[in-house]
């Protein structure tokens, strides 16, 4: 796997304790065994991304194997997406791509998110992984270096995933639908707006090949895991205090998850075979 200097764009040296290219840009490699390649100018504020908060609440809710679900489907699409290397973008803690290396133990996993705290929690999870700070909008590999981009409810930056991806590779995005978590949010907001929310986007330079919704119902049997699912969501950042009083009682959550699937795979592959 090639990685890119953030800063002048040359290939890495991938040393053990240091990464370093010809013009003397050097990143070190942290104990925990991943390397931060953001720079001072990809970063709006001064740690960017989900806080440490929200990064353990994640992890506390996930090993709870409340979203086992999603891993199986998971699992069953990338399976289908050829041997090569597969990035995580947004990726989190490390749940899910933790799962997939077990599953598919023969895959490369990559694992980049622009939060360092999440970065950090990952490498720790899983230390046969590779794990970057750096931003979904550089990434810091050169073009065609991934048969597959995943991107499971983080955002999507279509001409960056399209210029990292081999031309047939694929890239899955995972993303919550409009019912996603209606217990919750019935319990926190006193009237739902129905928002319209494009659950099957196109996006520029790919084409959308397959769609799936999963849907599951689960129960959370404790108000530290309903607090941690809600720090896990957008829902965080919205919540009033009446919303806050109100979770703050909940002691259990019978709730469903609704999950899209979408498959694409790069729009030039149909246009030459198209040509064919
Ligand atoms: C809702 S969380 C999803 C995490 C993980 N994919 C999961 O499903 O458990 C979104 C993640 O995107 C990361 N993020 C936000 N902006 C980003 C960016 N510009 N580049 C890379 N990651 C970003 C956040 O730090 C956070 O970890
Ligand atoms: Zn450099």
């Amino acid at each position: 796997m090639r990685i890119l200097c953030p800063v002048c764009g040359e290939v890495l040296k991938l040393g053990e304790r240091q990464w370093y290219c010809v013009k003397g840009h050097s990143f070190d490699v942290a104990r925990q065994g991943y390397v931060n390649l953001l720079t001072v100018n990809q970063k709006h504020s001064k740690n960017p991304g989900d806080t440490r908060q929200m990064v353990a609440a994640r992890k506390e809710f996930l090993d709870g194997g409340y979203y086992e679900p999603i891993v199986q489907m998971l699992v069953k699409w990338l399976r289908a997406t050829g041997s090569g290397p597969l990035l995580d973008v947004g990726c989190g803690e490390g749940y899910y791509l933790a799962k997939v290396s077990q599953a598919l133990p023969e895959k490369q996993c990559v694992g980049v998110d622009i939060s360092k705290e999440a970065v950090r929690y990952a490498a720790v999870r899983n230390p046969k992984g590779l794990w970057l700070t750096a931003t979904a909008a550089q990434l810091p590999f050169p073009d065609n270096s991934f048969s597959c981009v995943l991107c499971m409810f983080a955002m999507t930056v279509p001409e960056e995933f399209r210029r990292v991806l081999c031309s047939d590779g694929a890239f899955l995005q995972v993303l919550a639908g409009p019912d996603h978590l209606m217990g919750l949010k019935n319990i926190i907001y006193p009237e739902i707006l129905h928002k319209e929310k494009n659950i099957h986007p196109q996006l520029p330079g790919f084409t959308r090949i397959q769609s799936q919704t999963l849907e599951f119902s689960f129960r959370v049997n404790s108000n530290r895991q309903v607090q941690n699912l809600l720090a896990m969501t957008p829902h965080y950042w919205r919540i009033t205090k009446e919303g806050a009083q109100r979770l703050a009682q909940t002691q259990t959550l019978q709730d469903t998850a609704q999950v899209i699937f979408n498959l694409y795979t790069p729009t030039d592959l149909h246009e030459e075979r198209d040509m064919v």
